[in-house]
């Protein structure tokens, strides 16, 4: 029975948090979408942190939400459960059967689904690392400390790497590809490997920015019961405002994961957003083709102003400079916002910059010649 003392020690120190969560630090969740209001009307603000589409949605897209609107009972009931006209145009571009799909709150929803349905505390988690930090947080949550894993360079394909460190007692493999933020692709063919090698370790491969590289293991998880692929329309899409994301897996990880699913979770808008998105081929196609060109640009011109700067397969490009937090600084005084990758381990001196259109990039150039006006240092690489 609890004394006098011991009930004033807990009337003091109010609920406590699950033992998990108590050591964990806030996720460094930092948008400049407050910081953008206050910049100069002179520079239009380019939001280039992370990693979001540059453009609105398709018309088609904005279409499709007011016709939504304008039906009788559009907000008023809940979403459909299961999603099914998403999954059913989800199944015709992935090639995976509507029961292998899972709609979810943006990918991140997938991504916590998975920790909390398969871990436990003191599960051995791999990462392929620097990776996504979100999925740490998640994996934490869960009271499991991921184990970091780092090929030779932050820039090599990690297949090596993980195959010497994981063991057949690894519960759960996590890898982004194309990777945030290092952009490195791990081929389908190593994903099968891995999964092949480790049959008892989940493994989930992150396809958030997928659509800019062409590259996929979708069609593994029909053959591999222990692949889980998550993917996004926050990028290409240009929707990550109504948080739509998906995951395909084979028939034993769904009904385990369908299990603490919430099917209210996906916002009717979201969904059919996401569908009209999906259709509109042609624009995504597009979006895509100019990104690419854009970063090529981006690159080229980074260089040839004496800039240590890397394409990627993904709609960001990297600088590497000896002062990262400085030229992020000067950046948001001319209404460009980038993220400061540079204290990642192994990815020291790192600033990632989101790519848009070339009219964007070549903007964002322009804005980087006034600054180097007076700071002709500030795209300077490390000593060394
Ligand atoms: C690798 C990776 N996975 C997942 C996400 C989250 O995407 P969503 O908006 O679908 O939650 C991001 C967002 O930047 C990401 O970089």
């Amino acid at each position: 029975m609890a004394t006098r003392s011991d009930r004033s020690d807990i009337l003091e120190r109010g609920p406590r948090p699950s033992r998990h969560i108590a050591g964990l630090t806030p996720y460094d969740a930092v948008s400049s979408l407050e910081k953008m209001a206050a910049v100069p009307p002179d520079f239009p603000p380019l939001k280039l942190d992370w990693n979001e589409s540059t453009v609105p949605p398709s018309p088609g897209v904005v279409r499709a939400i007011m016709e939504f609107l304008g039906d009788s009972h559009p907000l008023n009931w809940y979403p459909d459960l299961r999603a099914d006209a998403l999954r059913k145009g989800l199944e015709r571009t992935t090639g995976v059967p509507a029961e292998g799909i899972l709609v979810t709150n943006g990918s991140d929803a997938a991504l916590d689904l998975v920790c909390r349905t398969y871990l436990d505390p003191g599960d051995e988690v791999v990462v392929a690392s620097p990776t996504y930090g979100h999925f740490l947080v998640f994996a934490a949550a869960r009271g499991v400390t991921p184990v970091e894993v780092q090929a030779a360079s932050p820039f090599a394909v990690p297949t090596g790497a993980l195959l010497d460190r994981l063991r057949t007692t690894t519960q759960l493999l996590y890898l982004a590809s194309p990777n945030n933020p290092t952009g490195v692709v791990t081929p389908a063919e190593d994903v099968a490997r891995l999964c092949r090698t480790f049959p008892s370790t989940l493994v989930i491969v992150d396809e958030a920015y997928h659509e800019f590289c062409g590259e996929t293991c979708a069609p593994l998880v029909r053959t591999l019961p222990n692949l889980v692929v998550t993917r996004t329309f926050s990028k290409c899409f240009s929707i990550a405002g109504l948080r739509v994301g998906y995951l395909l897996a084979g028939e034993g990880v769904m009904r385990e994961l369908l299990k603490l699913h919430n099917p209210k979770s996906v916002n009717a808008v979201g969904q059919v957003a996401a569908l009209a998105a999906l259709q509109d081929r042609e624009f995504r196609e597009t979006y895509v083709a100019e990104v690419r060109a854009a970063r090529e640009a981006l690159v080229a011109a980074l260089r040839a102003r004496g800039a240590e700067a890397r394409s990627t397969r993904a709609n960001f490009a990297l600088v590497r400079v000896a002062d990262p937090a400085g030229l992020v600084r000067a950046l948001e005084t001319v209404g460009v916002f980038v993220r400061d990758r540079s204290h990642i381990r192994g990815f020291e001196g790192y600033v990632r910059i989101t790519v848009g259109t070339r009219a964007q990039m070549a903007e964002v150039v322009r804005r980087i010649d006034r600054l180097l006006e007076t700071r002709p240092d500030l795209l300077a690489p490390p000593p060394g």
